[in-house]
Order: C-alpha cells, then sequence, then structure tokens
C-alpha cells in the first residue's frame, strides 16, 4: 500500500514526480521520496511525514524552487530526465527519514522503491550480511536493492540481476529501479501488486495506479504479475522472469487532467459524502432502469441453471467493504432466502472452508487491492466455489479474478482515506445482484421485488434531501466532540450500520466508539455506560422500531447522553433521546442508504472540529496490500 511514481522524458522531473505523488498519497503518507539522475550520480531526497514536507527539504536543496513548482538545477528542458518516487505506508520499520524509499545498495549505484512485502527478506538479509553486506534501516526494500547490487556484481548485466533476484525474492511487491550507469532507464517489476505504465510521445510514465497516469496520458499499459519493463524515453521491453521478451497491449483511459480537484469543498471526504445521490443515481441508470422491467446484469455471466441451484452466498470484505457485505447478507436472505454468510477475508483466511461448487463467493473491495480479500477470495476459487468480485476499479487485481463475474461500482475515485460514496456504491450493487438472483431463481413474488426496486428507484432524491440537512447536523453534534467514548446501536440491517459508524467515527476523530446489535447491549456493554459515553441508536419504523427503543431505553436508564438517527415525523423518539438527526422517511429494507448519512457527517464535524486530519488520517491507508 506504497505508491509508486516514475518519469522518463524532457518534463522538469521533480514537478512531474511530486504531482504523481499528490495523487498516490492515498495509498500510504508516512514518508515520501525521490531519486533522480544528477550529473554523474543518483540522488536521492527523502522525508519522513508527508509530501509537503519533502518538498521543503527539495527547496532547501534548491532542487525545488517555491511557488511555480519549477525545479532548480534539475531536470533542465532538452534533456531526458528520468526518475522514481514513492510514498509510504511503513510495514518494516518506523516511519522515519532512514526508512523512507528510495532505497540505495551501499555503493549508492542502484536506488529501490517499493510496494508491498518481501516474505523472505530476513533470510535473503542474512545471506547477504554472511557476504559482507551492510544494511542501514529496517525495511525489507533495502533487502531488494542490495540482492540486486549483488546479482549485478555477479553478472555485471542489469537486466539479469534483476531477473536473477526477482526469483530469489518471495511475496507480493511492485518495484521500480534505477541504476546509475544507465541514467536513461526505468526498471519495473510487478508480482501481486499493481503497476501501470503511462505511455506518452517521447516520454513514459510508471505509476501504482491508472488515475495517477491518466493525469498525464491515456494510453497505458498494465503489468501483469511476474512481468518486468525496460522503459526508456522512446521504448519499452517487456520481459517474463526468463527473461524472454512479451508483447503487451495498449489500453486506452480517459485523460483526467485533474483528479485531484475538491470541487470547492474543504476536504475530499465532504465533497464525497456529498457526491452520493449521484453515485447511486449514476448505478441505477445502469442496473435499474425500470422498476416494471427485470434488472440488466448482461455483462454477468452467471447462468440461471447455477443461480437456481446455489446452496449458500459467502461474502468476503475488509473494513467498510465488510460492512456493505453485512447490509447484503440481509438483502441477499430477505429477498433469495439463500443462506449468506460474511466473513473478514482475514479471518476466512484461517478457516475451514465449507465450499462446494454450488456455492457464490462475492469479493467486495473498493481498491481491489486488498490483499487479505484477494487471498481470501483466490482460497474460495480454488474450492470450486463461482466468484463474484464487486470493486471500483476496473484495473485491480480483483477485477482480474472475477474475469466475467465482474461488477464495477463506478463511484469514481475516492480520495478521502476512509471510505463513504463506495460503501453506498457497494450497498447499491448488492441490491441489485440480489434482486437479479431473485428475479431469475423464483418470480414467485414479483410484487414484493417491484416494490423494492420502485423504493430504490427513489433513493438517489432521499440522499439529496438527506444532504440538505448536513449544516443541521453539524449543529446538533458538535456538543458531543469532547466525549472519549461513543457507542452505536442498531438492530437487523441496520446492525452493519452502527458498525460503520463506529468505524468512521474511530478512524477520522480517533475517538474509541465500538457498534453494537442493540440486543446486544444488556449482555455486557451496558457496563461501559455512563454520562460521558454518547449512545447512537439507528431507530427506523419497521420490525426492529419497538426493540431497538427497548434497548434505547436500557441505555437512558444509564444516563448516556442519547442520540437518534429516526424518521421525520417520529414523535416518539422525542421522549427520550437528547439529539435527533433526522432522515426523510423511508421503509426498513432499504433504510442504510439514508442511515448512514447523518453518522458519516458526525464523524466529519466531530474529525474536523477536532482538528484531525480528516482525509488522511494517522496510521491508515487506502488501500492495505498487506496481510
Ligand atoms: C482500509 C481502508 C478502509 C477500507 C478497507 C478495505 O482499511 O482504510 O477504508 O474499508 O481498507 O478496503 P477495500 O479497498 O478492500 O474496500
Amino acid at each position: 500500500m506504497c505508491g509508486i511514481i516514475g518519469y522518463i522524458g524532457n518534463k522538469e522531473i521533480i514537478p512531474v514526480l511530486l504531482k504523481g505523488l499528490r495523487c498516490l498519497e492515498y495509498r500510504g503518507y508516512d514518508s515520501t521520496g525521490i531519486a533522480i539522475h544528477k550529473g554523474e550520480n543518483l540522488n536521492v531526497v527523502k522525508s519522513v511525514g508527508k509530501l509537503s514536507n519533502l518538498e521543503e527539504v527539495l527547496k532547501k536543496e534548491h532542487l525545488l524552487n517555491g511557488a511555480n513548482g519549477k525545479n532548480g538545477k534539475n531536470g533542465k528542458s532538452g534533456h531526458v530526465s528520468c526518475g522514481i518516487g514513492h510514498t509510504r505506508w511503513a510495514t518494516h520499520g518506523e516511519p522515519s527519514d532512514i526508512n523512507a524509499h528510495p532505497h540505495f545498495d551501499s555503493d549508492e549505484k542502484i536506488a529501490v522503491v517499493h510496494n508491498g512485502i518481501i516474505r523472505n527478506y530476513q533470510e535473503v538479509r542474512d545471506s547477504l550480511i554472511q557476504k559482507g553486506y551492510k544494511f542501514a534501516t529496517e525495511t525489507d526494500t533495502e533487502v531488494v536493492v542490495q540482492l540486486i547490487s549483488y546479482n549485478f556484481k555477479e553478472t555485471n548485466s542489469i537486466l539479469k540481476s534483476i531477473f536473477k533476484s526477482v526469483n530469489e525474492l518471495e511475496g507480493s511487491y511492485a518495484l521500480g529501479i534505477l541504476f546509475k550507469q544507465e541514467p536513461d532507464k526505468i526498471y519495473a517489476v510487478r508480482r501481486e501488486a499493481p503497476l501501470v505504465i503511462g505511455i506518452g510521445s517521447g516520454e513514459n510514465y510508471l505509476a501504482s495506479d491508472s488515475a495517477t497516469v491518466s493525469q498525464f496520458v491515456e494510453k497505458i499499459i498494465r503489468l501483469e504479475d511476474n512481468e518486468i519493463a525496460e522503459i526508456s524515453k522512446e521504448n519499452i521491453n517487456f520481459y517474463n522472469l526468463k527473461g524472454e521478451i512479451l508483447k503487451k497491449e495498449i489500453q486506452t483511459v480517459t485523460r483526467s487532467k485533474d483528479i485531484l480537484d475538491k470541487r470547492g469543498f474543504k476536504h475530499y471526504l465532504a465533497k464525497e459524502i456529498n457526491e452520493q445521490a449521484e453515485v447511486v443515481s449514476n448505478l441505477l441508470k445502469d442496473f435499474l432502469p425500470s422498476h416494471e422491467k427485470p434488472i440488466q446484469f448482461n455483462h454477468l455471466k452467471l447462468t440461471p441453471d447455477f443461480l437456481k441451484t446455489i446452496d449458500r452466498i459467502l461474502i468476503l470484505a475488509c473494513g467498510t467493504a465488510y460492512h456493505a457485505g453485512l447490509v447484503g447478507k440481509y438483502v441477499f436472505e430477505n429477498l433469495t432466502s439463500i443462506p449468506t454468510e460474511v466473513q473478514f477475508a482475514s479471518e476466512y483466511l484461517n478457516s475451514k472452508p465449507l465450499l462446494t461448487e454450488k456455492s457464490l463467493v462475492i469479493g467486495i473491495s473498493q481498491s481491489g487491492e486488498t490483499a487479505d480479500t484477494l487471498a481470501a477470495v483466490k482460497k474460495a476459487i480454488s474450492k470450486g466455489a463461482t466468484f463474484v468480485g464487486i470493486t471500483n476499479k476496473q484495473d485491480s487485481a480483483l477485477a482480474d479474478l472475477a474475469k466475467e463475474h465482474l461488477l464495477i461500482s463506478k463511484a469514481g475515485l475516492e480520495v478521502s482515506v476512509a471510505a463513504t460514496k463506495t460503501f453506498l456504491a457497494q450497498m447499491t450493487v448488492l441490491y441489485m445482484l440480489a434482486i437479479y438472483i431473485a428475479e431469475t431463481i423464483d418470480s414467485s413474488n414479483p410484487k414484493k421485488l417491484s416494490l423494492v426496486k420502485q423504493e430504490l428507484r427513489l433513493i438517489p432524491q432521499l440522499i439529496d434531501q438527506t444532504l440538505t440537512r448536513q449544516e443541521h447536523y453539524q449543529k446538533q453534534v458538535l456538543q458531543y466532540a469532547n466525549n472519549p467514548d461513543f457507542v452505536f446501536i442498531g438492530r437487523g440491517i441496520n446492525y452493519p450500520i452502527a458498525l460503520e459508524a463506529a468505524l468512521k467515527l474511530k478512524e477520522l476523530s480517533y475517538i474509541h466508539a465500538s457498534g453494537y446489535a442493540s440486543g446486544e447491549m444488556k449482555h455486557g456493554p451496558i457496563a461501559v455506560l455512563d454520562t460521558k459515553v454518547p449512545v447512537v441508536s439507528i431507530i427506523v419504523p419497521g420490525e426492529t422500531y419497538d426493540r431497538v427503543f427497548q434497548n434505547s431505553l436500557e441505555a437512558k436508564s444509564r444516563q448516556a447522553p442519547m442520540i437518534a438517527v429516526a424518521v421525520d415525523g417520529d414523535k416518539k423518539v422525542e421522549s427520550i433521546f437528547d439529539t435527533i438527526l433526522r432522515i426523510p422517511p423511508i421503509t426498513e429494507l432499504i433504510s442504510p442508504f439514508l442511515t448512514v448519512i447523518p453518522l458519516q457527517f458526525l464523524s466529519y464535524y466531530i474529525a474536523e472540529h477536532l482538528g484531525r486530519d480528516v482525509d488522511q488520517p494517522r496510521n491508515l491507508a487506502k488501500s492495505v496490500t498487506v496481510e
């Protein structure tokens, strides 16, 4: 979950690398760094913390001028500029200047940036130490660069040294490599971690995602696992691990000049929460153009025969995507009566896989890169289950695994680390899939399905109405900003929303929060309640209403400050709740689309009030490519 950028061409190198790193910062922001050719040497500049820290260091070293972002001494136009950059989420070794990438070999002749994990790094390190190598950092990346250096001395060939090293290194990783003796080439390696090459005219780019290169060019080549690229200004050679030349297909992406536009919002998070009506609306236009017609999933190659024999559904995901999966469980069981289980992908890896060829496995990941989810999905596929992937990224490892069973959640780029609009998009796709399966396997309840579809088509408008209340939510929630603990409760389909709300508050504000099934409160969690622990109840009319009300009364009697998410016109809640975050009236089965919104705002406004780094909370990264 680090970000890699590389450039070779005639542009000034440092501004290009910085622009790329800015787009990739979502992948980690513990430290950043760049390596460029400077005169005869490789010049590495790095800094702990965010990109702005690196910019300061570059200015101090006169490599970057002030406001215009132009270079100081390097990359004068007309000369070939060549460099790599990195933004880190620490795995081996604390965030520090020394552990920041790029890493040098001992002779400072090779510089490497790395995303991923070298699993046998200790073994390789020990063997290099025995050969006399000394290590300056705690990172697994330094092992890579020292190994390449050793193999280079052995083979006297750059390409051979890379092939040999990659064959010796285990793990999942992407690499960008510069050699001092080859100032006009970048080498790149991909193994189970994303890497994309952007092709320009007389210039080429390297990046961890296609969104970053799409800022510069529209032609891309995606590296596949175990492929190596030798990139120069005019030409790119591709190799497999045996050193054989490969032919690669060029793809076209939409050129996007400024993917980092905040559209006037103070934070990406606020922008992305405010885009939710549009996101759901776009998906509904595609899949559900009318409530009178069956759902369209033309590109999903699941046969009716298979759908009719599914024995169980297993949903695998992490974090917010897991919560979307939990909502999906209620929807699948309600509409299709197929037993559905949701597991944390990381836990599934240690469990006995009870799957058959009749099982449907759904993997959900906005990034499509989460290592736990990918590993869990591979395990499920190996047991013969059919796999459907739901992701926001067409060019991701999850999309590759899903092949013909892929559903893109089309939320657009989500920059803020805490997921919001991708959560609603994932839920929308799950509802569509559940209705699609229900319509295919059973036409006995068309009225119920038609009603759900009718209600879903109204969701964008109801989200819009909810969004208009954001300033009111802000005024209501700030009084709770200094409470050290929060408890969120919900039942049935809103239990996952209680979990998601607690996760969001923790991620954004660093306030401790827990989500519980409201019936569980009395079995232990109620012990933590007192006047300083607000309880937030998600209470919407429907099957669960009376029980959530009862559980809220129990919390109230322990003197907890009481907050509700409740629909307009519900007077009963006024008797026990101190603060009521109102949403438009909605049916329970689709209520998660609305109940989550005031809670996203609760976390946002409290975090902002506390001066937190809303878009890049401490210790987190948007895509987690380590298990
Ligand atoms: C990280 C992010 C979360 C996200 C989770 C799963 O932990 O910080 O916001 O929900 O990964 O990510 P995915 O890309 O698989 O949905």
